[in-house]
C-alpha cells in the first residue's frame, strides 16, 4: 500500500546529511538501492539524485511495527525514513560521501512499491542500451546518468549568467517556421489551416537571430531547441540544444573574445578546470595541412607531411597517378610503431577505405635502421631518405603515405591519425585542449549538385581581400567563419554576417540560386535589410556537445533526458508513429503504401 507524505518533510538528500550534526533526527528519501536482512538487523542503502544512504532498521530501536514493514522492503521501493544520524557502527565505505555514516531508522513510510526492475539501477551499467532506453525512467535514476544532466543543468544556468552579465538578452525564437532547404533535411510540420502546406522545424534561429539583429536587440542568446534531418552519429541527434547567439557592431574578434570567457567561465565553475586564454588559433588551411581535419585534436602530434616534392619523380605508380592527377602524397609517422604486426597493418588499410582512399603505403624503419615496406622497392635509396628525413622518422617508427587527391588524403590521414592515438592510448579525456579554426573556405564544391555550395550557409562573409576572386576562382574565397573544436569534436561554429545587399545577391548567384528563388525562401531577410542593417556576428555551441565532452560520455545519448537511437525513433514512446485516419484527413494528408 502506498502511503501519503501527510505530516512529513524532507529534512535532507542523502548525501547531504553529511552536513547535519550527528546524533540528530534526519528525514530522507528515496529509493531502495539494496537490502539485506542480516537476522535481527536490515541494512538498507537509500539512493536519491545526492548520492547513497546507509539506513539500519533494528528491532530494539524502531519497534516490531516499522521492523515488520522493513522486512516488506525490496529493490526500487519508494520510501521515507525519519531517524538519527550516528557514525558508521560497522566498517567505513571509502566510495561514499556519506560512507562513516548511518541513519538508525525510527520511522518508516513505504511511499510505494516497485515491480522489479527490468535491470539493475547501477553506475556504468552493462545492460543492453535498447533494454535501457525503453525504461528511460529507470536508466535515468543511475547515478552516472543523474550527474550528467546535472551537469547539463549547471552549464545551462552559468551560461545564462555570464552572457546576461555580458549585456545579452534572452528572447525565444519560433520553432514553427518556413522550410529552407539548404543545410540538412527539414522536419516537416503539415498545416491543418492549408493543406499541401507545411511548417519547417528549425534547423537553427539563424535567420531570426540576423532579424533581431536589424531591429535592434544588439546582443541576443538564446538555449535554442535544433532539428536536422540527417544520418545519425555517436555526436549527433535530430534534435538538440545550441547555446545560440548574435551580436550586432562587431568583427570576427569580438565574438571569439566574449565567447572564450564564456568559455573559461564554464569550465571553471562546472569543472573547476582553469582554461588558459587566448585560445590558439589556427586557419583553416593550417589545420588542414598539419592535421588533415578543419577540427584537430590537438592532445597529440603525429601531424601530416607533404611528401609530393619527394617523390614527385619516383617509379612508384600509385604516388605517379596521384601527382599527375593534381594531389598530393602525404605521410604521418607513427613513432614507435615499426613492428606494427600485418594484421593490425590490413585492419589500417581497410579502416581507411571508409574515406575513400584506395590504400595505404607504409614504411617501417626497423630497429637496425632496414626498411620494411609496401613500396620502397620502387623508390630511390635518396626518396627513402628524404621521407624519413621529411617525417623525422627514427629506427623503430612506422610511417603511413597517402595519395590521392588532397581531399581524400587529407581526410584519410586526418582519420587515421587519430585512430592510431586511439588505439594507442593517446587521447586522455580530462585534457582539454581548445582551438579556433578561422578563415574557412566561403565556398565548397558539390559533386553531386555540380554547383557551389556554402561551406557554413549563404549569409556568411567573405573575407574584405578575397571578395575580388568570386568570380574568377570562387573556391579562393576565404570567409569570416570560425569553429571552436575542443580535443577534436566540433563543439561550435559561427561567422560574421553579409550585410551588404550587392554581395548578398552576388552570393546566391553563385550558389545558382536564381533571385526568384532566393527571394520566395529568404524575401523577409532581404527586406529587412533594405531598413538599416547593422554589421553583425554570431556563433552557436552544440550544448548537448559541449556536456558530452565535460562529462567524458562516449555518445551523445548519455547527456540527453531523453534521446533517439540511430535510426532517429524514441524506444521509450515509440515515435515516429502512426496517427489516425481522422487526423490525416483533416490534414489532406493521404499515404501511399509501398
Ligand atoms: P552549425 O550548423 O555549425 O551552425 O551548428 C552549431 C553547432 O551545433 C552542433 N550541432 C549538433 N549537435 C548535435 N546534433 C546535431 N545533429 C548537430 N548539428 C549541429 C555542433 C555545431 O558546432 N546557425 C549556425 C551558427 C551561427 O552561424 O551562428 C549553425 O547552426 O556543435
Ligand atoms: P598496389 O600496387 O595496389 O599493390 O599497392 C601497393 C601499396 O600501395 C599497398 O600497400 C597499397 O595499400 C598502397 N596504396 C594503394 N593505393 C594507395 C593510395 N592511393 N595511397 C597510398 N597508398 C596506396
Amino acid at each position: 500500500m502506498a502511503e501519503s507524505m501527510l505530516g512529513l518533510k524532507r529534512s535532507h538528500r542523502c548525501a547531504e546529511v553529511v552536513n547535519a550534526p550527528l546524533e540528530s533526527e534526519v528525514t530522507v528519501m528515496g529509493w531502495i538501492q539494496k537490502n539485506r536482512n542480516k537476522g535481527g538487523i536490515i541494512f538498507c542503502d537509500l539512493r536519491d539524485r545526492s548520492g547513497i544512504l546507509q539506513i539500519i532498521f533494528e528491532e530494539d530501536e524502531c519497534g516490531s511495527e516499522v521492523f515488520n514493514k522493513a522486512m516488506k522492503l525490496k529493490q526500487e521501493f519508494c520510501i521515507a525514513v525519519t531517524g538519527i544520524l550516528k557514525k558508521r557502527s560497522g566498517a567505513f565505505n571509502e566510495s561514499l560521501k556519506t560512507g562513516e555514516l548511518e541513519v538508525r531508522a525510527m520511522g518508516l513510510r513505504i511511499l510505494s512499491e516497485s515491480e522489479t526492475p527490468p535491470f539493475h539501477i547501477e553506475e556504468d551499467s552493462k545492460t543492453k542500451e535498447e533494454l535501457r532506453l525503453k525504461y528511460r525512467f529507470l536508466d535515468l535514476r543511475r547515478p552516472d546518468l543523474q550527474r550528467n544532466l546535472m551537469v547539463r543543468s549547471k552549464v545551462a544556468t552559468t551560461t545564462r549568467n555570464f552572457l546576461s552579465e555580458n549585456g545579452f538578452l534572452e528572447i525565444e525564437t519560433p520553432t514553427l517556421i518556413k522550410s529552407s532547404p539548404e543545410g540538412a533535411r527539414d522536419y516537416l510540420v503539415p498545416s491543418r489551416v492549408y493543406p499541401g502546406s507545411f511548417y519547417a522545424l528549425p534547423q537553427s534561429p539563424q535567420l531570426f537571430k540576423q532579424l533581431l539583429m536589424v531591429s535592434g536587440y544588439d546582443r541576443y542568446f538564446q538555449l535554442a531547441r535544433c532539428y536536422r534531418d540527417e544520418d545519425l552519429r555517436a555526436d549527433r541527434q535530430p534534435e538538440f540544444t545550441q547555446i545560440d547567439m548574435e551580436l550586432s557592431f562587431v568583427d570576427v574578434d569580438d565574438v571569439l573574445d566574449v565567447n572564450e570567457r564564456l568559455l573559461q567561465r564554464l569550465f571553471k565553475d562546472v569543472l573547476d578546470i582553469d582554461i588558459k586564454l587566448p585560445i590558439q588559433r589556427m586557419t583553416w588551411q593550417e589545420a588542414m595541412d598539419r592535421f588533415g581535419s578543419d577540427k584537430p585534436d590537438l592532445r597529440f602530434g603525429m601531424e601530416l607531411k607533404d611528401v609530393s616534392d619527394i617523390v614527385k619523380d619516383s617509379e612508384f605508380a600509385v604516388f605517379k597517378n596521384a601527382l599527375a592527377n593534381g594531389g598530393s602524397v602525404r605521410g604521418i609517422n607513427a613513432s614507435g610503431q615499426a613492428s606494427m604486426p600485418r594484421k593490425k597493418i590490413d585492419a589500417l588499410v581497410e579502416f581507411v577505405k571508409s574515406y575513400k582512399a584506395k590504400g595505404l603505403a607504409y614504411m617501417a624503419v626497423e630497429t637496425d635502421g632496414s626498411i620494411k615496406s609496401s613500396f620502397a622497392k620502387f623508390m630511390k635509396e635518396e626518396e627513402i631518405e628524404g621521407l624519413k628525413k621529411a617525417l623525422d622518422a627514427k629506427p623503430g617508427d612506422m610511417l603511413f603515405f597517402a595519395a590521392d587527391s588532397n581531399k581524400i588524403v587529407w581526410d584519410t590521414l586526418g582519420a587515421l591519425r587519430v585512430e592510431l592515438a586511439n588505439q594507442l592510448g593517446l587521447l586522455k579525456k580530462d585534457d582539454y585542449r581548445f582551438l579556433w579554426v578561422t578563415q574557412f573556405p566561403l565556398l565548397e564544391w558539390s559533386d553531386e549538385e555540380n554547383r557551389f555550395k556554402a561551406m557554413h550557409h549563404p549569409f556568411t562573409a567573405p573575407m574584405d581581400e578575397d571578395w575580388q576572386y568570386i568570380d574568377s576562382d570562387p573556391g579562393r574565397v576565404r570567409a569570416k567563419a570560425y569553429d571552436i573544436v575542443l580535443n577534436g569534436t566540433e563543439i561550435g561554429g559561427g561567422s560574421v554576417r553579409i550585410h551588404q545587399a550587392d554581395i548578398q545577391s552576388k552570393m546566391f548567384e553563385v550558389l545558382g540560386l536564381s533571385k526568384e528563388v532566393a527571394d520566395e525562401r529568404f524575401g523577409y531577410l532581404l527586406e529587412a535589410f533594405k531598413y538599416g542593417v547593422p554589421p553583425h556576428a554570431g556563433l552557436a555551441y552544440g550544448l548537448d556537445r559541449v556536456v558530452m565532452l565535460m562529462v567524458g560520455a562516449d555518445s551523445i545519448r548519455d547527456v540527453i533526458a531523453f534521446p533517439k537511437v540511430k535510426d532517429a525513433s524514441d524506444l521509450m514512446t515509440n515515435a515516429p508513429d502512426k496517427v489516425d485516419d481522422a487526423q490525416l484527413k483533416e490534414l489532406g494528408i493521404k499515404i501511399e503504401e509501398n
